[in-house]
């Protein structure tokens, strides 16, 4: 177990290794298996990881690059691998109707074709989805591209460029984590974890630092800021880089959310520390070092983000999220893996007009995803969306009693999902399905 120095220590977790020795063909291998991992004390908690005890390596790839997965499952139960996030067929989408039973392997391929992201991957299969993400099983993509390489962001991966799978969990006693999904909001816990690490410290230098945050939670919300309300600068959303960066103070995440943000430690001496909140609550602890030659740079301009074009929409659709707990549905129905909820055909833009409707048992938004493709949002009320929302997405908050209407384009073939990413609230059939079809 941990010595109380490694304790906390914000554990990065390690690069997928890429198997094939050509270049721009990767052969990557994840085993989903059972673990256990030291949190607090000398405590194990029974996990779950891949390649590992709890969550996974970061699959690092480029724009172009054609990719072989191979995954095997060594659980004693059925699992599925999504792209959450990833522009694939439906097939390659890992997603509740790609199973991988016990002892069984999944081998999909696809071509990385989207902007530079932060992605992420996570299982998703009807009934277990909620509980085998809590046990641990997570991980993250990250893409780049020709213009992400050529802007001297912080991009030395594990040095100045660190993830941040933020989650919360609950523990027992024996050190067993206690899922309690109070059944009006999902489940959450009441210590917040950080790439598997209790409110852990990472000892940075006197310079600039990206971290990509994943709300990675069931349930939970974080507003996160710096306990000195100093400015960070968020560069990219869900889908890839913002036009330009933006200066801010704080910022919201939303199950299966992501952001990019780039904080300056030039400000402090050495000796400072600074911490991440969630609103009041401990997220983690920057502990300032010494100074650092720093040659990277916030660039004015980030990238070119087109317009989905408006005047080319062919329908509009309204998709009205409903309840709590069990009580939760889409447009009246719950899920159902044999009804397709919409038809929509290959290339078509759409506008889908999102609201969360207030019930009788009170408000609640909700995070809602779609698969296999990213969007843009038009508006939040009738209103233009915040900076941070003005690039690609694919997963969209909708406050109680709003309507978003979002602008997607469907350029993959399949059956996907769509969803609110409060797992407890997709396992009771807050998802509906749409079907691709070429014409
Ligand atoms: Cu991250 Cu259907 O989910
Ligand atoms: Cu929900």
């Amino acid at each position: 177990s941990r010595t109380s120095n490694e304790l906390n220590a914000l554990p990065i977790p390690a690069l997928l290794e890429d198997k094939n020795p050509e270049e721009g063909i990767s052969d990557y291998y994840l085993n989903v298996q059972k673990g256990t991992t030291n949190f607090m004390d000398d405590l194990l908690t029974p996990t779950l990881g891949y390649n590992g005890n709890y969550l996974g390596p970061v699959l690092k790839t480029v724009r172009g690059e054609e990719i072989n997965m191979h995954i095997s499952n060594e659980l004693n139960d059925t699992t599925s691998v999504h792209w959450h996030g990833l522009e694939t067929n439906g097939p390659e989408d890992g997603g509740p109707r790609q199973i991988i039973g016990v002892n069984s392997t999944w081998e999909p391929s696809f071509t990385i074709n989207q902007p530079a992201a932060t992605l992420w991957f996570h299982p998703h299969v009807i009934g277990t989805t909620a509980t085998q993400v809590y046990q641990g099983l997570a991980g993250l993509i990250i893409i780049e591209d020709e213009n992400s390489k050529s802007l001297n962001l912080p991009d030395d991966y594990g040095d100045n460029d660190i993830p941040l799978i933020i989650q919360d969990r609950s523990f027992n006693e024996d050190g067993a984590f206690v899922y309690a999904n109070n059944m009006m909001n999902g489940a959450v816990g009441d210590k917040i974890i950080v790439n598997g690490a209790i409110t852990p410290y990472l000892d940075v230098k006197q310079m600039k630092y990206r971290f990509r945050i994943v709300d990675g939670a069931n349930a939970s919300n974080y507003n996160l800021r710096l306990s000195d309300d100093s400015e960070f600068y968020q560069i990219a959303s869900d889908g890839g880089l913002l036009e330009k960066p933006i200066e801010s103070k704080k910022i919201f995440v939303s199950p299966g959310e992501r952001a990019e943000i780039i904080i300056d430690f030039d400000k402090y001496q050495e000796g400072d520390v600074v911490e991440l909140l969630t609103d009041t609550k401990l997220v983690m602890t920057f502990r300032i070092g010494e100074a650092a030659e720093d040659l990277t740079v916030i660039p004015e301009r980030l990238t070119e983000i087109e317009k989905i074009d408006e005047s080319l929409v062919t329908s509009v659709k309204t998709i009205e999220l409903d309840g709590m707990g069990h009580m939760v549905s889409i447009n009246g129905r719950k899920f159902d893996m044999n009804r397709i909820d919409d038809n929509v055909t290959l290339g078509d833009i759409e506008i889908w007009e999102i609201t969360s409707n207030s019930t009788m048992m009170g408000k609640m938004g909700h995070p809602f995803h779609i698969h296999g493709t990213q969007f843009q949002i038009l508006s939040r009320d009738g209103k233009e969306p915040p900076l941070s929302e003005q690039g690609w997405k694919d997963t969209v908050f909708v406050q109680a009693d709003e309507t978003v209407r979002i602008i997607v384009k469907f350029n993959y073939k399949g059956v996907f999902m769509y969803h609110c990413h409060i797992l407890e609230h997709e396992e009771a059939g807050m998802m509906g399905q749409l079907e691709v079809i070429e014409q």
